[in-house]
């Protein structure tokens, strides 16, 4: 792999503030088709996306984490949700979902949020609204929710190795010493 190859993955990152403009519907389709691709164990693929454009449910949604305003500034939010009786590897494929989604917006220029997860009071709120308002039947699981827009703040990308910590990279036995 070249340098080069990791600029993309080094220039993900959060973005909190989005502009006005909408993300098209196309943008919208090239997301998904990079969701789509991610690895899913035994090819199961039990992922659904629902998206949200509606301004009153993303009030509600940011209401219910109380995460203001870029929850209502994106122009979308995606909602990853699955179907655990499908794959009971549903989050780690939702996982890998996000990821190739996030790429995907950096390298078409977009700004985007991975927003919510399970393990707190905020999120077990959030999944009401995604219930009750969005109508995500009760057997259906929501893995995380991705903010996306037109970037309304501009991060740098990680330096080379700004994240890799060799005290963390242990070759064939745990380094005991090293942390
Ligand atoms: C599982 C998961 C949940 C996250 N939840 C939130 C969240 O609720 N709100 C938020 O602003 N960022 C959230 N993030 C993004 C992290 O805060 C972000 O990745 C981290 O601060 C590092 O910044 P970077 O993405 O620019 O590298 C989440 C990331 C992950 C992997």
């Amino acid at each position: 792999m070249t340098t080069a190859d990791l600029t993309l993955f080094r220039s993900r990152r959060t973005i909190r503030r989005f502009a006005t403009q909408d993300v098209s519907e196309e943008e919208i389709e090239q997301l998904l088709e990079a969701a789509s691709v991610a690895p899913s164990r035994l090819d199961r693929r039990p992922l659904h996306y629902v998206v949200i454009r509606n301004a009153m449910i993303k009030a509600k949604i940011a209401e219910a984490l109380r995460v203001r305003p870029y929850i209502e500034e994106a122009s979308v939010v995606l909602a990853i949700c699955a179907d655990p009786v499908v794959s009971p590897t549903w989050e780690l494929d939702g996982s890998a979902a996000i990821e190739n989604i996030l790429l995907a917006a950096t390298a078409m220029g977009l700004g985007a949020a991975w927003v919510g997860s399970k393990g707190s009071q905020l999120w077990e709120q959030a999944l009401g609204i995604l219930h009750q308002v969005v109508s995500v039947p009760a057997g259906i699981a929501v893995v995380s929710l991705v903010c996306i827009g037109h970037p309304a703040e501009s991060k740098d990308p990680y330096e080379a190795g700004e994240k890799l910590d060799p005290r963390r990279i242990h070759y064939d036995h745990w380094d005991t010493l090293k942390l």
